[in-house]
């Protein structure tokens, strides 16, 4: 469990890059996915907050969709957000790594951890963000919180026709699987130099370390980390948060 109360070592500064610029097109058809809100208040919001709530986050940097960051902007000014930590909003990009690019870039000199964290995983425990960025600081280049998978995996040929019967290849023994949550912690220079050098499309940030080269670490995730991405998440999303006002309310 993290020292909360123990100030950052200079150049351990922490910083968190939201990317938010994606349109959640398996959601349904609306505003972009980061903007729908739960409980009454954006997505988004609640992503930023849950950065924000862990007390080694001095900064988190939101990267809009292309043509909203004023839009972003003016729904940051609008929620209340803690004193203590700096938001900056910058315009995204076309795909994730593009965005989350455009967000490193805007990082200022002095913090050397990074957090990464999909908008679209609004609920995750301040625990789970405080053990990703222990982690770090005890020296990985790369942390990702994952949790042990409840199905079993096929890896497939997948059909040219979605639907269509699809041929088993593999399946990979389950017990060696994780599947891999948000935020995902980083040595900056690491992140950086990721960025800079590995080409091709990646769905995660570690998969660019872990094609340096470098070991990447797996630390506990949680259940309510999980990813809104589909109507069903929206209806589990909203149930975690009714338990949670109840629970805050005894
Ligand atoms: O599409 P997916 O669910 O994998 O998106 C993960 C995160 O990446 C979301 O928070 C989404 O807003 C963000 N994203 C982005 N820029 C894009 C595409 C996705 O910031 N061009």
């Amino acid at each position: 469990m993290s020292d909360v109360s123990r100030p950052s070592p200079a150049g351990v500064r922490t910083a968190a890059v939201i990317p938010a610029a994606g349109r959640g097109v398996r959601l349904g058809p609306g505003a972009p996915k980061a903007l729908r809100a739960l409980g009454g208040t954006p997505m988004l919001i609640h992503a930023v907050r849950a950065m924000a709530a862990s007390n080694h986050v001095s900064l988190v940097i939101v990267v809009a969709p292309p043509d909203g960051a004023a839009e972003v902007k003016s729904l940051l000014d609008a929620h209340a957000l803690p004193d203590r930590t700096d938001f900056l909003v910058v315009p995204g990009g076309a795909t994730r790594q593009e965005s989350v690019r455009l967000g490193l870039d805007a990082l200022p000199l002095g913090y050397g951890v990074v957090l990464v964290h999909d908008a679209a995983r609004p609920l995750v425990p301040v625990d789970t963000v405080d053990g990703v960025i222990e982690a770090v600081r005890a020296g990985a280049p790369a942390v990702v919180p994952a949790l042990p998978l409840a199905d079993t995996v096929k890896e497939v040929v997948p059909a040219d026709t979605p639907g269509d019967p699809e041929p088993v290849v593999a399946t990979p023994e389950r017990a060696r699987l994780r599947a891999v949550q948000t935020p995902q912690g980083f040595d900056r220079e690491t992140l950086v130099r990721a960025h800079d050098t590995v080409t091709g499309e990646v769905t995660d940030d570690a998969s660019m370390i872990e094609r340096l080269g470098l070991t990447v670490v797996v630390v506990p995730g949680h259940e309510e980390a999980f990813k809104v991405t589909r109507p069903l998440d929206l209806v589990l999303a909203e149930a975690v948060l009714t338990r949670r006002r109840l629970n805050d309310g005894f």
